[in-house]
């Protein structure tokens, strides 16, 4: 399984770059980044774990605002892009769920943006956020919300295009069997509308999996957050009707 994750991320990684664009998408900008970035709080001299870092732009970004970051990834590719000449970041090949090459108790922060939907092992890989966590030390992560998320148990029902925003109105958004926790792979779609080269892994888990999960490993809830869009842009019609994201703080006990 965790080969075939590597591999899917390896072969979609170019599609998966060119998509974030070194800033992240739409949603990203105008939705979650500024959540994460308002949980984080002030970065400065704080060691930062960026867990599932993807291309990096996020490790980029905290250590420009003064984090000492380490960023890990299953993806070689992935970790290869992140590496810039020059940096100080720390990029490593790892597997979240086995996090055995970072000593315990050694991070301020660790930011998992994204990632945890995309693996089979959330309880190794929450263990390991505490263990290498120090104490009071905080987790940071960010879901696709999982009541709503169309790579899981849900769907818009679409209508017509809407002329203001050129797309298909959502009537209402559809769920169903969101007990049923499974994974499902799917698809992504490049900027220019083509289907990434290879499927994506998603394990849709519901809310209370994500929690009992955490408070079990020793973590504190402090915030839940399911962010809405920062400003009144059209293309966020249906995100401002039902959340997009689901966004965890938590604290390490
Ligand atoms: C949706 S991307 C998010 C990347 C980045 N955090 C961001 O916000 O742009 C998911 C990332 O998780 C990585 N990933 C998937 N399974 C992983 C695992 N078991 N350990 C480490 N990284 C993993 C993938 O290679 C990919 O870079």
């Amino acid at each position: 399984m965790k080969e075939q994750i590597r591999e899917q991320w390896d072969t979609n990684a170019d599609a998966f770059v060119d998509l974030i664009g070194g800033e992240g998408t739409p949603h990203h900008k105008k939705i979650l980044n500024p959540c994460v970035e308002r949980l984080l709080g002030n970065v400065k001299d704080k060691t930062l774990l960026d867990a599932g870092c993807g291309d990096g732009y996020l490790s980029r970004y905290y250590a420009k605002k003064g984090a000492i970051v380490t960023g890990v990834d299953i993806s070689p590719k992935l970790i290869d892009v992140a590496r810039k000449p020059g940096s100080d970041i720390d990029y490593k090949i790892a597997d979240i769920c086995n996090l055995e090459d970072l000593q315990n108790n050694s991070f301020d922060l660790v930011l998992s943006n994204l990632v945890l939907l995309n693996i089979p092992c959330l309880n190794e890989a929450i263990k390991e956020f505490h263990r290498v966590l120090k104490p009071d030390g905080v987790l940071i992560f960010s879901i696709v919300h999982p009541a709503f998320n169309f790579y899981g148990p849900g769907s818009w029902q679409m209508g017509e295009k809407d002329p203001k925003t050129n797309r298909r109105q959502g009537i209402y958004f559809k769920v169903d069997h969101y007990f049923e926790e499974k994974e499902y792979q799917r698809y992504w779609k490049t900027r220019q509308g083509e289907d990434f080269p290879a499927p994506i892994s998603f394990f849709h888990r519901t809310l209370s999996t994500y929690l009992n999960t955490l408070s079990s490993a020793g973590f504190h809830l402090i915030e839940f957050v399911e962010p809405e869009p920062m400003d009144d842009d059209l293309f966020f019609d249906r995100e401002r009707r039902i959340p997009f994201f689901a966004v965890l703080k938590a604290r390490k006990m």
